[in-house]
């Protein structure tokens, strides 16, 4: 996602932490954050170049294939394994449970901007895309009049056009809509979205398993090279955008409340 995406990711995750979360949080949160999680959510796109290898955490792509598998998929183009967007949600998940004891060197008050973040991007549909074209990056097309890419596009472009013609160009409108959703039309799935079988705190590989069919099925889908993508693109895609901004936000919550349930650890 670009700023928007991240933000609103990070503010309807704000609404759903429980108080222990909500304090660990403001105390691991740089000074410039203004005890506010949301303003840091887009800091891991900032570090990309300074961390270079940060890079390759912001995704994973599987070979064409329209699911996901963390042996087969969750490595850097060198092969090296973990090295993908669901290897670093585990990652920075297990580091922030050291909260209270023994952090082992790690800043987790950069890994909590990092997990954050990350929640984020796996919940954006072409973050798991495939290989051959970098999750729709070397895709061209045209939004409306614009010259984008497709990536661009669920990571931007949909969003944009969504403020200027429903929210008036503001983005507390769009985010409390999507609010409104929560807890209207979807409040029944809630209690789903939290959970998975596999029973860690974070739930990583059914997110990137969701995203690459959702890529499928709706980023993919009747788009080629130099499509011009418009009204019937937008208005089909957006709520399936809204919904994984949604999806996002109440999981990210979901995993701090859990990281930071109990008492301080011991070292
Ligand atoms: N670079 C290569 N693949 C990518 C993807 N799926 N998302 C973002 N950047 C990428
Ligand atoms: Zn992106
Ligand atoms: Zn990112």
């Amino acid at each position: 996602w670009g700023k928007e995406g991240h933000f609103m990711v990070c503010k309807i995750a704000e609404n759903y932490l429980s108080e222990k979360a909500s304090r660990a949080v403001s105390d691991l949160l740089p000074s410039e954050a203004g005890g506010d999680l949301a303003s840091v959510c887009s800091w891991a796109d900032e570090v990309r170049f300074r961390y270079r290898w940060s890079s390759p955490l912001h995704f994973v792509n599987t070979p064409g294939v329209c699911n996901f598998k963390y042996s087969r998929d969750c490595h850097n183009s060198k092969g090296e394994t973990d090295v993908c967007v669901v290897g670093a949600i585990n990652n920075y998940t297990a580091q922030l449970q050291s909260y209270g004891g023994d952090s082992s060197g790690n800043d987790l008050s950069e890994s909590l901007m990092f997990l954050a973040h990350f929640v984020g991007d796996v919940h954006q549909p072409l973050h798991a895309g495939f290989a051959a074209d970098e999750g729709g990056n070397t895709i061209t097309i045209h939004w409306y009049r614009r010259k984008s890419n497709l990536h661009h596009v669920w990571d931007v472009n949909i969003i944009e056009t969504a403020m200027k013609d429903f929210y008036s160009d503001d983005l507390n409108s769009m985010i409390e809509a999507i609010q409104m959703n929560i807890t209207d039309s979807w409040s029944d799935e809630i209690d789903q979205w939290q959970t998975c079988r596999s029973q860690s705190v974070a739930c990583a590989d059914k997110y990137a398993s969701e995203s690459i069919k959702q890529a499928c099925d709706y980023a993919y889908k009747d788009v080629e090279q130099d499509s011009t993508l418009g009204d019937d693109y937008f208005y089909s895609r957006l709520p399936v955008l809204e919904k994984r901004i949604a999806q996002a936000g109440v999981r990210l919550a979901a995993i701090l409340n859990v990281i930071f349930c109990g008492d301080s650890a011991v070292s």
